[in-house]
């Protein structure tokens, strides 16, 4: 049984003169890493949002997701954990660190709040923060870009999630604070057996994570198919393009983990 399975799913914007995403299909297995890749505008922020049931109410969807073969819609934060691009829009600026991630434990695991500022704590050392004691106390303003957006992790992963979908959550960061969180979310996937949708421009970086990468041009497939494939041999010349375009920051998150832990 797939984890996920969408079919004919199309959407499209209150007064946009085209659907954002026309009759997009694919399977996810439990613990499968997605990539999904395509040029800005591609509609792959629009494709992790009607997974994640997080469609803006201006977004008319049509098709159907199946969440583990049923049609009751998976619950977000609960059963899908999503990573935004900007860590500083997901926070809350006036609420310590600490609390935002107890908040998702209170609210999906009913435990109270001395129990969730522990595992907050607990997932502030998963997500390799130093100083998990104190660090629960901080402001997001305090924080790094890279920081804030461990922190976001461990919000996302707080209430152990199925599924992480991570939209460009590297993509506003430094080069090597990107290999970083690349890596750290290649581990969390890797030890929680969550599935990934790891959504990026950068192909290269797709490949380096994702067993199958699915490419979109204005909202449509192009290809998809195991990652080695698509990056090796691609079938399509916007492919072939995505492919010449990519960054290097692939070639950074090789012993990545090294460099995360020197970072602590
Ligand atoms: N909230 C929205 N309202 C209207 N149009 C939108 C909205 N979000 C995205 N779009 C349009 O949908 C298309 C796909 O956008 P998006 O899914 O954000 O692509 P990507 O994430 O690949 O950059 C683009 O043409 C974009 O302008
Ligand atoms: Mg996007």
């Amino acid at each position: 049984m797939s984890l996920l399975d969408a079919s004919g799913l199309s959407v499209t914007y209150a007064g946009a003169p085209a659907p954002a995403l026309a009759g997009i299909g694919f399977s996810l297995e439990e613990g499968e890493r997605l990539a999904v890749i395509g040029e800005s505008g591609s509609g792959k922020t629009t494709l992790a949002r009607a997974v994640a049931g997080l469609l803006p109410p201006a977004a008319r969807a049509d098709g159907t997701i199946l969440w583990r073969a049923k049609d009751t819609p998976a619950l977000p934060g609960k059963d899908i954990g999503y990573v935004f691009q900007d860590p500083s829009a997901s926070l809350d600026p006036v609420v310590a660190v600490g609390r935002q991630i107890a908040e998702v434990v209170r609210t999906h695991d009913g435990c109270g709040w001395p129990e969730s500022m522990a595992r907050a704590a607990e997932l502030l050392d998963r997500v390799r923060l130093p100083d998990p004691a104190a660090m629960v106390h901080a402001w997001p303003h305090q924080l790094s870009g890279g920081q804030k957006q461990r922190v976001a992790i461990a919000a996302a992963i707080a209430a152990r999630p199925a599924l992480l979908i991570a939209d460009e959550a590297t993509s506003a960061l430094d080069t090597i604070v990107q290999a970083e969180i690349v890596t750290l979310i290649r581990s969390i996937v890797d030890e929680e057996r969550m599935a990934l949708i790891f959504v990026t421009h950068d192909i290269a970086l797709a490949a380096h994570l994702a067993e199958r990468i699915i490419v979109l041009k204005n909202g449509r497939l192009i290809e998809t198919g195991p990652a080695a494939q698509i990056v090796g041999a691609p079938a399509d010349p916007y492919t072939r393009m995505l492919v010449e375009a990519s960054a290097d920051v692939a070639s950074l998150v090789e012993g990545g983990s090294a460099r995360e832990e020197a970072s602590r």
